[in-house]
């Protein structure tokens, strides 16, 4: 599989999060409000958006991992190889969790089990799901752990998580994920909690696997960073909603909305001077239990006309891009009667003058 080249949303997905909704406290709060997301087999996406906006409510509904007492998940359809999830009767779901999809979480401290042996803990998926022998057992523990870069797999299977490093205990995660062989992996901000040189190991780890075992991945984070030459396509969330989806390249040379224009000077760039490295967008995302009725990006964005405030926009297609670029942005479409928004710098914090006043790139 490669990252660059064209990359298109596939036809026939291995995943389809149709018009997904998810909300908590009885409807209360929409976390996840009509989202549509592909990912093809052994096809890499990102899911990228500051925090609480709703990416982790999203993947947590793929597996089904929500307390069910305060959440419902749908409308909506969750397609995986075609076959709606939501149908699923919980020992339906059983066989799917881990063995189809698998799940990597953000702190691997509280997600593994600090009374059982690591080796036991890779094994329990494997235990679920297959009858192995205990020689075939020990096996597979060890050709994991050998899979992930955890040296002397053989002693290091009997110790328990508090003896191994944050990253050595990512690894472990990502031991655990792999050991039935899913399609598709979740990776929920899997990088955020390492420091930069073990971010850089786990993720080309993670790249590695990828390709050898021809695994899907959706690499979620609130670092456009962490998908860069890590994801064919990325889908920026904001809100509960998808605002802006397009293949890496494009959406890193192009990109469309203000939001995504934020995250990228957002994002640390270690090239350039200190004073220069980070601009945080201005402001808090709002409220999930009542957003804004217009754009939800309007009271942040430096941009936002009129209509912004008023009408919610949808997510179209960007004209400079072609197709499979969309963003939901009055910015990047026709206003009737106004033009179009789009040509400022992104790079410029403040700049509020076009590059030029008619349809043009970003760039
Ligand atoms: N179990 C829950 N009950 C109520 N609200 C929740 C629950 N889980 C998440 N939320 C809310 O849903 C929103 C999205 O959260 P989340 O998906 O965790 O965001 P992200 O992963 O993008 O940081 C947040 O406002 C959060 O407070
Ligand atoms: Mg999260």
């Amino acid at each position: 599989m490669t990252v660059s080249g064209p990359a298109r949303s596939p036809d026939r997905p291995l995943l389809h999060l149709d018009d997904l909704h998810t909300s908590f406290a009885q409807g209360a709060i929409v976390a996840v409000e009509g989202i549509d997301l592909r990912v093809g087999a052994g096809e890499s996406v990102g899911l990228v958006g500051e925090s609480g906006c709703g990416k982790s409510a999203a993947a947590k509904s793929i597996l089904r991992l929500h307390d069910p007492r305060n959440t419902r998940i749908g409308p909506g359809r969750i397609l995986f190889e075609g076959r709606d999830l939501l149908q699923l009767s919980d020992e339906g779901m059983r066989k799917i969790r881990g063995r189809e999809i698998a799940m990597i979480f953000q702190d691997p401290m509280t997600a593994l089990d600090p009374v059982m042996t690591v080796g036991d803990q890779i094994a329990e998926c494997l235990d679920a799901h297959e009858r192995l022998s205990a020689t075939a057992r020990k096996a597979r523990i060890l050709e994991l752990m050998k899979l992930v870069g955890i040296p002397s797999p053989a002693t290091r299977m009997r110790c328990y998580p508090h003896q191994f490093s944050g990253g050595m205990r990512q690894r472990i995660m990502i031991a655990i994920a792999l050991s039935c062989r899913p399609k598709l992996i979740l990776a929920d901000e899997i990088t955020t909690a390492l420091d930069v040189t073990l971010q850089a190991q786990v993720l080309e780890l993670i790249r590695s696997l990828r390709d050898s075992m021809q695994l899907a991945t959706i690499m979620i984070t609130h670092d456009l960073g962490v998908v860069a030459g890590m994801t064919d396509r990325v889908y920026v969330m904001y809100a509960g909603q998808i605002v802006e989806t397009a293949a890496t390249d494009d959406l890193f040379a192009r990109p469309a909305m203000p939001y995504t224009w934020g995250l990228l000077r957002s994002a640390p760039d270690l090239e350039a001077p200190v004073v220069e490295r980070m601009v945080p967008i201005e402001g808090m995302p709002p409220s999930l239990a009542d957003p804004p009725s217009g754009c939800r990006f309007a009271p942040r964005c430096p941009y936002g006309r009129e209509i912004c405030e008023r009408a919610a926009p949808p997510l179209a297609p960007n004209p400079v891009s072609g197709p499979e670029h969309a963003a939901r942005c009055w910015g990047t479409q026709q206003v009737k009667g106004g033009g179009w928004l789009i040509g400022h710098d992104w790079r410029a914090p403040n700049s509020d003058t076009p590059t030029s006043g008619k349809a043009g790139t970003n760039a």
